[in-house]
């Protein structure tokens, strides 16, 4: 079972995400993080940067690889995710640009962009820490409804919903690129541990589906219930739709310090 933090508001989430991120950083100063886009993580990276520079951290030897990338964007156009993991993440936090890794969604060897991308991240000896955020429609990456568990990265068509979504991200909704490549599912599910971020009633409904919900590939979001080691980490409007709440606050209350974060 995934440990389900219930927080206050998207600091205090940020803030605890930021601690596992560092306590992970403090054991293993080359770690490999597994870097999500969107509005979720930033109060993560807001902390995180604030962290590192307060505690005069060295953070050099860190390793980074973004979720997804969306296909036929200019590498510096705004919205790509390689120049909003460099102007969120990269600068902000002082990471080594030269460490952190971006799927490639240029079109002119978009098929073999997703091979190369594995290759990189098991050359780096696996990711240790993935952050996650969720869609509207349970996506994680940008596995949509449907995707197999058995996915790697690869180039997936954007739903509708997740287009309308994003389109607060462009000038209008036409913008928003049709296909993008993501990490698979069971990319995703290698990662040594897996941290899920949620906020907002929008989000409930997902994050209800993808914890406590059947396991299946209609809602990609509940292949976390496979993996070992899940931290979602939740405001109170996304943890709604969650049945058991109660007993993962009474866990998270009761949780033995011996077993960190
Ligand atoms: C981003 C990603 C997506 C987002 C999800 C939620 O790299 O892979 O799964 O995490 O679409 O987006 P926000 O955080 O903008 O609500």
């Amino acid at each position: 079972m995934a440990e389900v933090v219930v927080v206050s508001d998207q600091e205090a989430a940020g803030d605890l995400a930021a601690h596992i991120i560092l306590d992970t950083i403090r054991r293993r100063p080359e770690a490999v993080l597994g870097l999500a886009t969107g509005s979720t993580p930033l109060s993560t990276y807001r902390r995180l940067a604030q962290q590192v520079k307060e505690r005069s951290l060295d953070v050099s030897h860190v390793r980074g690889f973004a979720l997804d990338e969306y296909v036929g964007l200019p590498h510096d156009h705004p919205e790509s995710y390689r120049s909003v993991i460099t102007r969120d993440v990269v600068v902000p936090v002082g990471l080594n640009p030269s460490q952190i890794h971006v799927p490639d969604g240029a079109l002119a060897g978009i098929e073999h962009a997703g091979a190369d991308y594995e290759g990189s991240i098991a050359d780096a000896g696996g990711i240790d820490v993935q952050l996650l955020g969720i869609g509207t429609d349970g996506h994680i990456g940008f596995n949509e409804p449907g995707s197999s568990f058995a996915s790697l990265t690869r180039v997936k068509t954007l739903s509708e919903q997740t287009r309308r979504d994003n389109a607060r991200f462009f000038d209008d909704q036409d913008d928003v690129p049709m296909h993008c490549i993501t990490q698979g599912l069971a990319t995703i599910l290698r990662a040594g541990h897996l941290v899920l971020l949620a906020f907002g009633e929008g989000k409930a409904e997902a994050l209800a589906g993808a914890v406590e919900g059947p396991v299946s590939a209609s809602n990609p979001g509940s292949a976390i219930q496979l993996h070992p080691r899940v931290t979602v980490i939740a405001d109170e409007a996304a943890a709604s739709a969650l049945r058991h709440v109660e007993y993962y606050r009474y866990a998270y209350a009761h949780k033995p310090s011996w077993q960190g974060f």
